[in-house]
């Protein structure tokens, strides 16, 4: 693997019986990166995600972590290897707190309730979220149950987390709280890559971005690049002209 390449997916596809979800794409991340992802519903983002943290087997193609191909792993066994993840849509243990939410992130490398708090508490307030700690979590905002699961994903250690759709639902200062969270977790040196459609969000958190259209990857390169791209732009307006 190219030196500084935490995570590399060659040919990737999956195929959900005649649909092709996912159709030969090529990705990389660099070490400390933060990549984004973009696309239209149903351009095959999560399927990606789904693949590359063991939901999903792909129906060919390969993924490199940290040198070793991972795509025939299990989910626990890809996340004990490092790399974690938020889901599209939010699932928190609600009858436990924002607190033991994230040890249950920390208890998978380590099972001493004692240390596993102790991480919980440095994640926690690295993330500015102490207050809220011991709120249950059917008792927490959604802005508050994103920044959990973050702190949850972050606690199991990642050295590359992927982050589906942080923003969905959020107004601009909510969002800005998620990008703040974001730019913290990637100080710590964690390697990152967001599915997001905000557009500015895409403009000021990422270094590069792939857009993704029907499956295929149709666009790569600087956030400002693939946003100028006339064929990224064409795969919005057309999902756009048919929207109601
Ligand atoms: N488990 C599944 N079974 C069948 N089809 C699926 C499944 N997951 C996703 N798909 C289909 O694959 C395509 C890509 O979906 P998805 O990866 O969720 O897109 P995105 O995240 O870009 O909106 C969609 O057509 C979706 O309906
Ligand atoms: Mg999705």
């Amino acid at each position: 693997m190219e030196e500084n390449v935490i995570l590399k997916i060659e040919n990737l596809t999956k195929k959900f019986g005649g649909l092709t979800a996912v159709n030969e794409v090529n990705m990389h991340l660099k070490q400390g990166e933060i990549l984004g992802v973009i696309g239209a519903n149903g351009a095959g983002k999560t399927t990606v995600f789904n693949m590359v943290s063991g939901s999903f087997h792909p129906t060919s193609g390969k993924i490199v972590f940290d040198g070793k191909e991972i795509q025939n792993m299990q989910s626990h066994e890809i996340c004990k290897q490092g790399i974690g993840r938020t889901y599209q849509v939010v699932k928190p243990f609600g009858a436990l707190t924002l607190r033991e939410n994230v040890m249950v992130g920390a208890m998978m490398r380590h099972p001493n309730v004692k240390e596993a708090g102790k991480i919980a508490d440095d994640i926690i307030e690295l993330l500015g979220i102490s207050h809220l700690a011991n709120v249950s979590g059917k008792s927490l905002t959604l802005v508050q149950m994103k920044r959990m699961e973050i702190a949850r994903a972050l606690a199991t250690e990642p050295k590359v987390l992927l982050l589906d759709e942080v923003m969905a639902g959020l107004n601009p200062s909510e969002r800005e709280a998620i990008i703040e969270s974001i730019r913290t977790v990637s100080k710590t040196g964690v390697s990152i890559i967001i599915i997001e459609h905000v557009i500015k969000v895409i403009m000021t958190l990422t270094d590069r971005v792939y857009c993704m259209n029907q499956g295929k990857l149709i666009s790569e390169g600087t956030p400002q690049e693939v946003m100028s791209d006339p064929k990224v732009i064409e795969s919005y307006l057309g999902v756009n002209k048919y929207a109601t």
